[in-house]
């Protein structure tokens, strides 16, 4: 059997340990030929390719990345893309795709699941909201990362008795913000799912300084003031219609500084919280995923993705994992916010 593989939307540290996983076990399990498509959904609507073989995935593990490369491209945007993609496979006599990727990239798989093509999903995104399972690879890695900059903001901000805003991914889902700004000790973290009060921020602001502490403050980017709108990097989208964010650190800074006597600075994290290794935690989960994603394909569970619930490793249908976000609940934000100022 030729099964291709590809990586779409942003990359997430995880994905060569999945890759591995899945080439390993399918070569030397079930005698599985592979094709490597490039750049997501791009790959197969344009019928590029590379090799991947037990070679092409030595010492891959621990790598950030994707080998295969990455893009935003949605195939069912574009006119005729999804005949494209048949034809492409059947010339090259791929039975079978594994798709790697977020909402996006498994929206497009469960489409073509529909239309009759053999797709088997695994979840990534850094940003935790993917519906149908705990937790996706990369999450802890991005947490990770965004706890050790808040421990060295900390620091920093004491020394210079400034309010430090931190600003995290997270277009509709707070959780990067909530883990590492609970790890962090961070004073306020502020979520795209609970619009904030500037007055009430800039009290906790005023509490904090009062009592001798330099405030930090983590926000998601796509954390919004009530009654405001989204902060928009600039007026672009991508393929599946998402608006850039960035801005909102800046903005609240100046905010903080217009509405006390205390100077502001902001830190935006952006794409470091998603380059590089994986924390083991990560790789684990990855690996695991890919396990059982090509099993999935020998088994011809067409149309499902592999899903974390509690320590195992499930099916579930494509359709029911894109369905839903998975956004932080209010009862989980509200035992944090009791701790804010
Ligand atoms: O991977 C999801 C995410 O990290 C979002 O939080 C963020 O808005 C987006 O990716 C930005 O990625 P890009 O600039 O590659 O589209």
């Amino acid at each position: 059997m030729r099964v291709g593989m590809l990586t779409g939307g942003g990359d997430a540290p995880g994905l060569n340990a999945v890759i591995k996983a899945v080439v390993r076990r399918g070569v030397r399990e079930y005698g599985i030929d592979f094709v490597g498509f490039r750049d997501g959904w791009r790959g197969p609507l344009e019928g590029v390719t590379c090799r991947l073989d037990i070679l092409a995935t030595r010492g891959i593990l621990p790598r950030g990345g994707t080998i295969l490369g990455s893009s935003r491209t949605n195939p069912l945007k574009i006119e005729g893309g999804v005949d494209r993609i048949r034809e492409n496979l059947d010339e090259l006599g791929i039975g079978a795709i594994i798709a790697v990727g977020g909402e996006d990239t498994l929206g497009v798989a469960a489409a073509l699941h529909e239309q009759g093509v053999g797709v088997v999903g695994v979840p990534k995104t850094i940003d935790n909201d993917l519906g149908a399972t705990d937790y996706t690879f990369g999450f802890d890695t991005a947490v990770q990362i965004a706890t050790d900059a808040i421990d060295r903001l900390h620091t920093t901000a004491e020394s210079h008795h400034r309010v430090l805003v931190l600003e995290v991914m997270g277009r509709h889902a707070g959780w990067i913000a909530l883990y590492s700004g609970i790890a962090g000790g961070a004073n306020i973290i502020l979520i795209p799912e609970e619009p904030f009060d500037l007055d009430e921020v800039t009290r906790w602001i005023h509490m904090r300084m009062v009592r001798g502490y330099a405030p930090i403050v983590v926000v998601a980017e796509g954390a919004l003031p009530a009654g405001g709108d989204l902060v928009r990097g600039n007026a672009q989208t991508d393929a599946f219609g998402h608006v850039r964010l960035a801005g909102i650190g800046e903005w609240l800074a100046r905010e903080i500084e217009e509405r006390t006597e205390f100077e502001a600075r902001t830190t935006v994290l952006g794409y470091v919280q998603r380059g590089g290794t994986p924390t083991a935690r990560d790789r684990v989960l990855a690996t695991r995923f890919g396990l059982r994603a090509i099993q999935a394909v020998h088994d011809g569970e067409w149309g499902q993705m592999v899903a974390l619930r509690g320590t195992d490793i499930v099916m579930v249908p494509l359709r029911e994992a894109v369905a839903s976000l998975k956004t932080v609940p209010p009862e989980r934000y509200a035992e944090v916010k009791k701790f804010f100022g």
